[in-house]
């Protein structure tokens, strides 16, 4: 299948559902999660501080290296294949469903709605324990990372951590779009973790599903048309352009 081919089913879909990974935002500058970390933190995998038990081991390092990500995040700006994605949004209310595994908000900055951030944001933090009545009285005390004065309960990124849970409701949107759409664009990721990747097997069940990626993935065998390149040059081909 061609990329005026996958233009078309675009055309043609009433009810488009986009599933994307970190490879949508490589070409603003964030580093994709299979490649090397850089800098100070290159000795650490993210494997290895994204975890609660990390946290808990020593809360003080992981909220540093997210302190990190969020000043490399905040300084980098949506690229071409996000705008698309949001432009597409609000040139056609309703038609597209944006389902990311990212946690960088460049969706949102791009000017997309209703995101649904699978593994959720890297700008907000929320209670490492459950919130007493002590911990929302009064603002959390300063510190790396801040904490309840009265219990000491942390905060922690409100991002998913592995070995946890999705957030069921932005699930179950997630895969209700899924299930509901005549095609969906798979864009920038592996497609090896999962809840996320069976989103895109369970629509090329009943949708087209197409795989936009310079590189191969998981998800290709599953994909009715693959296009090689990256996600900047190839969104704005696919959904401008009277798409
Ligand atoms: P990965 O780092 O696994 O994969 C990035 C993908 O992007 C690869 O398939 C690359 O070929 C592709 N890629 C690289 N540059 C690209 C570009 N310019 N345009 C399009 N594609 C490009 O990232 P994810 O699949 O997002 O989970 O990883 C999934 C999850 O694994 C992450 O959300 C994270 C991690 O463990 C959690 O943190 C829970």
């Amino acid at each position: 299948m061609s990329l005026a081919d996958v233009r078309e089913w675009v055309r043609g879909a009433t009810s488009i559902a986009v599933l994307t990974g970190a490879g949508v935002s490589q070409e603003s500058g964030v580093p994709t999660f299979r490649d090397a970390q850089t800098g100070l933190w290159a000795r650490f995998r993210p494997e290895d501080l994204a975890t609660e038990q990390a946290f808990r081991a020593d809360p003080g390092m992981v909220w540093d290296w997210y302190v990190m990500r969020r000043a490399m995040v905040a300084r980098v700006e949506p690229n071409a294949g996000h705008r698309a994605l949001a432009r597409f949004q609000q040139a056609r209310p309703g038609r597209l469903a944006l389902i990311t595994q990212n946690v960088d908000g460049l969706h949102q900055r791009a000017g997309s709605t209703g995101v649904l951030a699978l593994h959720g944001t890297l700008q907000d933090d929320r209670w490492l324990d459950r919130p007493r009545p002590c911990c929302t009285a009064l603002p959390p005390q300063e510190g790396r990372p801040p904490r309840c004065g009265r219990c000491g309960n942390l905060r922690r990124p409100a991002v998913v951590w592995f070995g946890e849970l999705l957030p069921a409701e932005v699930l179950a949107a997630a895969e209700q779009a899924a299930r509901s759409c005549d095609l969906m664009l798979v864009a920038g990721t592996s497609g090896v973790v999962y809840p996320a990747a069976g989103l895109a097997r369970t629509a090329a069940e009943r949708a087209r599903m197409v795989v936009v990626n310079p590189g191969p993935s998981d998800l290709d065998d599953a994909a009715h048309a693959v296009l090689r390149g990256t996600s900047a040059t190839l969104l704005p081909q696919l959904l401008e352009d009277g798409a």
